[in-house]
């Protein structure tokens, strides 16, 4: 099989190809720096093309030949701290993206497996996890990427209605793993833990789970017969203690033992916030980023469980082997 890869310096395009290549498919990877994706995957028999979503037209005819298209690459942090990025939001993940698609389909590649979030799935008021069904309007997103990922999931349910190449959407938990080299916000949490810069952790709920988790379940979905289908693949719902009690035990260094009220968070997340603004500076932590935190959320992946068989490894694991990943990559702590 052969396979395009869009995001390959990615966190979750990255273990994407590794899977793909323990698999023994022929891969492309598009890429915006040769330099990051050589030192990323120099050892692996991948063919890198060096190009950017902003403008396909340039290597769109890279996807000829290929039977999946993985489009992993988006304009994407849970937040912005300044200046415009809805239009380059708006144009890499949602026209960029249809674009892509139809460059796909002119091409004959056969299948694309897309990568959405569990982010553009609405919070159920009954307690119950939420799933595939319950669909956001772009005005419910809790932030500009997610109301970019719900408008690109409606412009891809448009493509399917004009179009016959099939599009299996998956829509991720908050990823963890091994070679997010950005580092996502995900990392940027490990790290700071390692360098005990997190003061202490406050009431939260969120969905997590492992990269190459994800990136297996899309494997599953190009290979099995779905066609537009769409997958949650939500690992664990855990917290931010319990997140540092997992990181403590992983790399032994001591979490921070504090409990902070939601409503002092809140506060001081909005002063700094303010502060930051004033001195020209990013604050580690945005009221955007807290309210994704605390709406205390669960999305159910239990569809792609049983229809792709998607495995879901301990949480355990995946942080352990996150630590792992970054100390061997430079981090102190
Ligand atoms: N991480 C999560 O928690 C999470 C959760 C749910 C869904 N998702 C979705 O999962 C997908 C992969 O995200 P990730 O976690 O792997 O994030 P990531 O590590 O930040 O990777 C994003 C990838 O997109 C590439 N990219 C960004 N803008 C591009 C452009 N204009 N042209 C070409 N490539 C571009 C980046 O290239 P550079 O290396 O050059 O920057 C990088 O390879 C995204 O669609 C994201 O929305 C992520």
């Amino acid at each position: 099989m052969r396979a395009f890869v869009t995001g390959g310096t990615g966190l979750l395009g990255g273990n994407l190809i590794r899977l793909l290549a323990d698999q023994g498919y022929q891969i492309k990877t598009l890429v915006r720096s040769a330099k990051k994706a050589e030192t990323l995957f120099g050892g692996l028999n991948v063919e890198v093309i060096t190009g950017d979503m902003m403008d396909i037209e340039p290597w769109a005819h890279h996807l000829k030949d290929c039977d999946v298209l993985f489009h992993t690459a988006a304009y994407f942090r849970e937040t912005f701290r300044r200046g415009d990025h809805w239009t380059p939001l708006h144009k890499v993940n949602v026209t960029q993206t249809v674009r892509l698609f139809e460059y796909a389909e002119k091409y004959g590649v056969g299948k694309i497996i897309h990568t959405s979030t569990n982010a553009t799935i609405r919070k159920r008021g009954d307690g119950r996890p939420s799933d595939e069904s319950d669909r956001m309007d772009p005005d419910e997103a809790l932030n500009l990427y997610g109301k970019s990922k719900v408008v690109g999931d409606q412009a891809i349910d448009k493509f399917l209605r004009e179009h016959k190449t099939p599009v299996v959407t998956i829509l991720p938990a908050w990823m963890f793993g091994p070679g997010d080299s950005a580092p996502t916000g995900s990392g940027q949490l490990v790290l700071n833990f390692l360098s005990r810069k997190l003061p202490g952790s406050f009431p939260s709920g969120i969905d997590v789970v492992d990269a190459r988790d994800v990136a297996l379940a899309m494997i599953k979905a190009a290979e099995s017969s779905v066609g537009n289908e769409r997958y949650i693949i939500s690992g664990h719902y855990t917290n931010l203690e319990e997140l540092f009690a997992i990181l403590q035990r992983v790399s032994g260094v001591q979490g921070p033992s504090k409990k902070f009220p939601l409503p002092l968070v809140y506060l001081s997340t909005w002063i700094n916030e303010r502060i930051a603004v004033l001195r020209n500076k990013e604050t580690d932590l945005s009221i955007e980023e807290l309210r994704v935190m605390t709406e205390m959320k669960r999305t159910s992946g239990a569809k792609a469980v049983r229809n792709l068989k998607a495995a879901i490894r301990p949480l355990e694991d995946t942080l352990r082997d996150t630590v792992q990943w970054f100390r061997a990559n430079g981090a102190k702590g």
